[in-house]
């Protein structure tokens, strides 16, 4: 069921069960973080697998430090800078978060998000909230509460909803080595831009690989549409055809019904078009055509992640 409640949301969380919420990036599938029942339940639901660990959600920073052995200097640089907000930051974990949120790793991935409603039902409880995006593992994250129950909606008892994501895109993720300096794991809803201008210095992108992710996440095909989908470079070119559907940034491509195609941001606004990006691939996924071709963004901003997100969405 869908609803806007926070009580009926906080008594379902209360007992263990799972709920959907809004945040600011895309919708979770949220569960009792320090409950190792609750924490199954959503890997089960998902159907993720055990080895990809979760993002714990709370509504402070003093919350934050519960769960955490310690932030870096730089870490509460960021979390000064961007929380509540699209960023994720690994940290050591204390005792109390179960290993099967962290999949057994020694660091906990931490975010307070920025959605009113969100923050209000996280201030009610008295537990953090564990929330993968709430998408059957593989596929497009959800960006509306309605996404959310059109995937997962019978296995899921209630969806908060909060209306479509600011964003769009999820959060980006960021560790420490043990001198304290940050690697970017995956790109989100956090420009680097944003990053560099409040702390001066570059930060390392960690690229990702089929075989042996750095983090689980970063597996190169995710965010896929069921329906055979491929990038176009600006060399490639595609095959015209009356049954292809295309994703494209402000343009529309010659020979490709219009009708069968959606604009990502029509004055190239790369903020709109992370907004409607997994919205998009979604209609296209539902509408007749036979294949989806997807045309890359400019790489800076949030283009880079949106290009991420492209390439995984085609692999
Ligand atoms: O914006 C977001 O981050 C959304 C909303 C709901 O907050 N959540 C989200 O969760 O995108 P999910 O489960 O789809 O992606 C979380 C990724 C994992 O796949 C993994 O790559 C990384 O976060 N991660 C989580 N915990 C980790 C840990 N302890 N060590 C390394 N990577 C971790
Ligand atoms: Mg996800």
């Amino acid at each position: 069921m869908i609803g806007i409640d926070l009580q009926t949301a906080k008594r379902y969380l209360e007992a263990g069960n799972v709920v959907g919420i809004p945040t600011e990036t895309v919708y979770g599938l949220a569960g009792n973080a320090l409950n190792p029942d609750a924490v199954l339940t959503i890997f089960r639901v998902k159907n993720r697998p055990a080895f990809d660990p979760l993002i714990v959600h709370t509504d402070s920073l003093d919350k934050v430090r519960t769960l955490v052995t310690g932030l870096p200097p730089l870490a509460e640089t960021l979390a000064q800078a961007f929380w509540p907000g699209p960023l994720t930051l690994l940290l050591p974990k204390q005792p109390n978060v179960p290993d099967l949120t962290t999949s057994g790793l020694p660091r906990v991935a931490v975010r307070i998000p920025n959605h009113a409603l969100t923050l209000s039902l996280l201030r009610q409880l008295d537990f953090p909230l564990a929330a993968p995006s709430a998408n059957p593992f593989g596929y497009i994250s959800p960006t509306t509460a309605r996404h959310v129950e059109q995937q997962l909606g019978d296995q899921v008892p209630y969806i908060l909803d909060g209306g479509p994501c600011g964003v769009g895109l999820e959060s980006t993720i960021i560790g420490f080595d043990a001198e304290g300096e940050p690697t970017v794991y995956r790109l989100g809803g956090l420009a680097l831009e944003a990053l560099e201008a409040v702390t001066g210095q570059a930060f390392r992108v960690q690229s990702h690989s089929a075989s042996n992710p750095a983090a689980p996440g970063m597996l190169s095909s995710h965010y896929a549409p069921r329906k055979p989908t491929s990038l176009l470079s600006d060399a490639a070119g595609y095959v015209a055809s009356p049954t292809a559907g295309a994703l494209v940034f402000q343009t529309y491509l010659p020979d490709i019904p219009t009708e069968q195609q959606l604009r990502l941001s029509p004055t190239g606004d790369l903020n709109e078009a992370a907004k409607n990006l997994f919205s998009y691939l979604r209609q296209l996924d539902a509408m007749p055509v036979e294949h989806i071709y997807i045309q890359p963004v400019p790489n800076e901003g949030l283009g880079r992640a949106i290009n991420d997100r492209l390439r995984r969405a085609a692999a």
